[in-house]
């Protein structure tokens, strides 16, 4: 860092508020924040961790639609399980409050007005869908209608989510307006648009020559928006959900929701520091970073910028470490397809386990790539590293100690080579941690932790005190004195990581104290005095078994069930048919006499039918599906007039009709009353 900095600004994506938190927005952003902020809080650094919900935009004003409410009820319902759920994964933010405040409200207002009063946006008319039913502009959200790339029927003016094209409102075939349902008509509507072609220039040298050092992933998105070339950008919207526009003329318009929400960042520090806020966003020895997911990256290293630059009295952010996705077992995660490990459902499900989905998010971060998250590497990482090295160290250590000596730190004799290249290993872990979390390389960084709980692990597997305690008293002591200090060290490695732990190991120790175990001791080997009494020990971490990650695993199977089921599409149409076609078809009624398995055929039944002409014999493949003798005495209905066939020996005569359901099962199709066995279907 070439600068002097006095002070770090994080702020982390404000979450939407229409559903709650799951792991993607944890490994992506949230995490990585939070260690980042406790990091540098340890190392006694001057930071504010700043979080909220970003409450506006279509989907918001959709869902309540969908849901007759409000979208202020569905947002006040997903702000406080997502603050709730936070809190108790321990993300320290400063602050965590919403868009929807009141300071919010005022500060975004105040942000427009100003870049509106400097003459810093342009206006332009443009012709947009109107609903004449509902007297509403449509957002790209709220027409639907045909794609013209794959003929979905469900296209939004925005992107059809059938064959992934994105869309413009007006490619849609036959758009509707997806409030009233009726044909909208194009109107003129006037909009306040930022030029970012007029900011290139500048963003261009900032990003591409000045910040060279940003994250790969982050660096080439930014150039190949510049390389594209920017354009202006639309910073209102027709819609009555949201900041209304602060300017004479603009009834029924409000700020674009990517407008208002990054301001959320300002009013969120507003709120918390009335009268101290702008050292935080216009002081030039303050150090701003954004945390985000890869799709915010465009607004947070180019929008927001230009934005702030257009004020004129704003620093830009020094860095933005964006993630790219972690995916959930394969597919891609998705709140409308409930697809996702929620956050306050996995707190539930495993009470006390924060640690372990911050481990495991840590570990499996999609720092460089995208990423994906398993149940069974879930538990493998907490079988086989939080359970066996870490937690299995720690407790051996403890156990030993209150074995041979009263649970009190006994004395460091003479150290062996062993023992030197032991503590040699782990002098340079400060170092080493701080080159990544420098870097927010923090799966690198966790890893560097860990190895010190592999190294201890590994020191008490070779020397065996249990055993040396037999014969050799002051070698015990010196292998135990070694083996606490690591303890305590791990205590302060993983305080940024795994809080809850590293609590719980200070409490074990015995040193809660404040003043204890500071970040700037790590790496020491004195760390508790000799004859400092420690607690009694309780495991770090436990075990969790198959049956415990099966019932997750069957909850994604239910999921993904229930979703093909929804997501159901009818088969296309055939091609059209004349009515003579339909009538030369001779469909009839027919009840079933006998029905058995044909042998050696998994699908086979074989019908006898009274078909009221003296009896046929009828193949049909859906033994899956029925047992044949629920099935004697049905009325059922068969094409009589197909040519026979044979199959595996036995003349089939005719075809006997049944439905074909979204997961592939058959049902017999049968007529709603009592008829005649050959009555025609006409
Ligand atoms: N709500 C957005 C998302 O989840 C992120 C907003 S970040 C902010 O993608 F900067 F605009 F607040
Ligand atoms: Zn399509």
């Amino acid at each position: 860092m070439s600068k002097n900095f006095k002070r770090t600004l994080i702020t982390s994506a404000l979450p939407y508020a229409n559903g709650p938190v799951h792991i993607g927005h944890l490994a992506g952003v949230y995490i990585p924040a939070d260690i980042y902020a406790r990091y540098l809080r340890l190392k006694g650094e001057d930071v504010l961790f700043i979080g909220g919900s970003d409450e506006h935009g279509v989907p918001i004003a959709l869902k309540a639609k969908a849901e007759g409410t409000s979208p202020q009820e569905v947002v006040d319902r997903f702000h406080y399980i997502i603050k709730k759920s936070f809190e108790d994964l321990g993300i320290t933010f400063d602050i965590y409050s919403r868009t929807t405040s009141e300071t919010h409200y005022e500060t975004a207002s105040d942000f427009f007005r100003k870049l509106y009063d400097k003459g810093e946006f342009v206006e332009k008319t443009s012709e947009q869908y109107y609903d004449e039913e509902a007297k509403q502009f449509l957002a790209d959200r709220y027409i639907v209608g045909k794609c013209p790339h794959c003929a979905n029927e469900k296209a939004y003016g925005d992107q059809c989510e059938s064959c992934g094209t994105s869309l413009s409102p007006l490619d849609l075939i036959e758009p509707k307006s997806a409030i009233s349902g009726s044909t909208p008509i194009l109107k003129e509507t006037k909009h306040w648009y930022l030029p970012l072609d007029k900011h290139e220039g500048w963003l261009k040298q900032w990003i591409l020559e000045d910040h060279k050092e940003w994250k790969s992933n982050v660096y080439g998105q930014c150039k190949s928006w510049l390389d594209m070339g920017l354009h202006p950008r639309a910073v209102s919207r027709d819609l009555d959900w949201g900041v209304p526009v602060p300017v004479d003329g603009a009834e029924g318009k409000v700020l674009y929701v990517w407008f208002d929400a990054p301001i959320g960042y300002i009013s969120n520090t507003k709120e918390l520091l009335p009268n101290d806020w702008e050292k935080w966003w216009k002081d030039e020895s303050t150090r701003m970073l954004h945390f985000i997911g890869k799709d915010n990256i465009v607004f947070h290293c180019i929008v927001f910028p230009a934005m702030l630059k257009a004020d004129g009295t704003y620093i830009l952010p020094e860095n933005v470490p964006a993630n790219e996705f972690l995916n959930l077992e394969g597919d891609k995660i998705s709140t409308s397809r409930n697809w996702a490990v929620w956050l306050h459902e996995y707190l539930e499900d495993f009470p006390g386990k924060q640690d372990v989905l911050r481990y495991v998010l840590t570990a499996n971060a999609p720092e460089t790539k995208d990423n994906d998250f398993t149940w069974k590497d879930f538990q493998a990482r907490n079988n086989n590293e939080l359970v066996a090295v870490f937690g299995n160290f720690v407790n051996r250590a403890l156990v030993l100690t209150h074995k041979y000596f009263d649970g009190k730190i006994p004395t460091r004799h003479e150290i062996t080579d062993y023992d030197k290249k032991t503590l040699e290993e782990f002098a340079g872990v400060k170092k080493d941690l701080e080159h990544y979390l420098d870097l927010f390389r923090f799966r690198d960084a966790l890893k560097e932790a860990m190895n010190l709980a592999r190294i201890g692990n590994k020191y008490l597997a070779d020397t065996e005190p249990w055993k040396i305690a037999k014969t050799d008293m002051d070698r015990t002591e010196t292998i135990l004195n070694i083996a606490l200090q690591i303890t305590a060290n791990l205590a302060i490695a993983f305080e940024p990581f795994l809080p809850f732990t590293s609590l719980k190991i200070r409490q074990l120790i015995n040193k809660t104290d404040k003043s204890d175990l500071s970040w700037q001791e790590l790496g020491s080997i004195d760390l508790l005095p000799v004859g400092h009494t420690i607690n009694q020990p309780e495991l770090l971490f436990e075990k969790i078994e198959d049956e415990v990650i099966a019932k997750q695993v069957q909850k994604l199977l239910d999921t993904k069930k229930a979703n093909e089921l929804k997501e159901h599409k009818a088969s296309p149409l055939k091609q059209d048919i004349v009515f003579d076609d339909f009538t030369k078809l001779d469909i009839r009624v027919g009840k079933v006499l006998e029905c058995v398995k044909v042998p050696k055929a998994d699908k086979l039944l074989q019908f006898k039918i009274d078909d009221g002409l003296g009896g046929r014999t009828i193949l049909s493949g859906i033994a899956q599906h029925y047992k044949p003798e629920e099935l004697i005495g049905k009325n059922i209905c068969f094409i009589a007039n197909l040519p026979a066939r044979t199959i595996r020996g036995i003349e089939s005569q005719g075809m006997i009709l049944s439905v074909e359901n979204a997961d592939g099962s058959l049902y017999l199709v049968q007529p709603a009353g009592d008829v005649l066995p050959g009555s025609p279907i006409v």
